[in-house]
């Protein structure tokens, strides 16, 4: 998910660095736009160094003496590549830019150029505000289905008291997730999710491993997050960035991952079980790294199934495990729910190639414990994250009204 932030001219501006942050921590990629007032107030570099991302400060490439080719056309490929617009804080003039259809900047160009839903949050003087001109612009744009954040009263800098008073860095962001489609049908939970690989050691410089990249564990997380749920999240090793506002635990091996969970777990309402758990570990580890003599044999045992006795012992957490699997991969998975004691099982067939194992993409069956089948056809693990999670939902809701029948 990537969200254009437009930051306009204004006191203000510095409280778009902190919505930068809050939009990572839930997941979601920012791109920021500044025109050329808001740079007058914060330096490009401190929105660059907090996206991570190039940040747009002009239609023509900032100070080039000649059109820069690539910025000119840049505000159609931004426009297409976004899933919102927000503007934060947005100023009289950009509001009135809109409202009118000028496009003489980045901003106002990607404004008329994107499809994607747009949210303001105007901040400015009282009297500026109130003004007929703005109160008519800010009208005209709620027809067009712009979403704005009304600014709230309050001392403003200006020295006046009143309505123009950015509104809250969190009333901001909530109306850009919900502008990205995100529904709060998880706040309140608290989400229990493992990804990645776990590493068994044979000695303290090799271990036994799998192909697990934590892609989808990760999409779940964020996904989560989105949805409103706390989440906490034992990971094993694997090159990607959590998102900011998950507690991360992070663990190596099977026996970690364990006690990871079952520590946890009391805390959790959902346990989401995507981690590729190695199923055998060393019988010994050698305390040294074993030389090379001719042929050897490494005697295994089974790691703990974490699964197992997550469903052993749980109050009232609804339990979803995944099933990675080669053949026979419908009825594999249900025999897995059913012995696991599981909820939902999400069965892949990762015998294809491109998809699955440190793929983006994946094609799952999920299959729930009362004998439902939903077919997600192959997509991004980002959107197999949320059929999982509507799925959760749609139990929990299932749940809550036999109990109230
Ligand atoms: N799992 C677990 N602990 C283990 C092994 C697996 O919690 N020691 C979980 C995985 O996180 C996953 C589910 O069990 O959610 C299924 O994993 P899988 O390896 O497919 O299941 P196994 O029971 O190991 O079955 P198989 O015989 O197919 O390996």
């Amino acid at each position: 998910m990537k969200v254009a932030l437009g930051v306009c001219g204004g006191i203000a501006a510095y409280k778009a660095a902190e919505i930068v942050r809050l939009l990572q921590d839930r997941g979601v990629r920012v791109q920021v736009v500044m025109t050329r007032a808001a740079q007058e107030f914060v330096r490009p570099l401190t929105f660059a160094a907090l996206s991570g991302e190039k940040v747009i400060t002009g239609l023509f490439g900032a100070g080039a003496e000649e059109p820069n080719i690539d910025s000119a056309v840049e505000h159609i490929a931004v426009a297409q590549s976004i899933d919102a617009l927000l503007v934060a804080p947005a100023t009289a003039d950009t509001l009135a830019k809109f409202a009118n259809g000028l496009a003489d900047d980045f901003l106002s160009t990607l404004f008329l150029a994107t499809t994607a839903p747009v949210v303001v949050a105007p901040a400015m003087n009282v009297n500026m505000w109130a003004h007929e001109a703005t109160q008519a612009n800010i009208a005209k744009l709620k027809q067009r289905g712009v979403r704005v954040v009304e600014p709230g009263a309050g001392y403003l800098a200006c020295g006046m008291t009143g309505p123009g008073r950015l509104a809250s860095n969190e009333a901001i962001v909530s109306a850009a997730l919900e502008a990205l489609g995100a529904t709060q049908d998880l706040a309140g939970e608290t989400v229990l999710i493992t990804a990645g690989p776990t590493r068994e050691f044979v000695d303290p410089v090799r271990y036994i491993s799998n192909r697990s990249s934590g892609k989808m564990g990760y999409a779940l997380a964020e996904g989560a997050l989105r949805r409103g749920a706390q989440v906490i999240l034992v990971t094993g090793p694997v090159a990607l960035k959590a998102p900011g506002a998950a507690e991360v635990i992070q663990v190596e091996t099977a026996d970690q991952m364990r006690d990871a969970v079952m520590a946890n777990l009391k805390r959790a309402t959902i346990a989401i079980k995507t981690a590729a758990v190695a199923d055998y570990k060393a019988k010994q580890v050698a305390g040294e790294k074993i030389k090379r003599a001719g042929p050897m044999t490494l005697a295994l045992e089974a790691t703990a199934d974490i699964l197992a006795e997550i469903a052993s012992v749980r109050e009232n957490q609804v339990l979803v495990g995944f099933a990675a699997e080669t053949q026979d991969v419908l009825a594999n998975a249900r025999g897995k729910l059913e012995r696991k004691q599981l909820d939902i099982i999400v069965a892949n067939d990762v015998s294809k190639p491109a998809i699955g194992f440190d793929s983006d993409r994946n094609a799952v069956t999920i299959l729930t414990r009362d004998g439902g089948a939903i077919e997600v056809p192959e997509t991004t693990k980002w959107e197999v994250a949320h059929r999982v999670l509507d799925a959760v939902v749609a139990l929990k809701q299932r749940k809550a009204a036999t109990i109230r029948s």
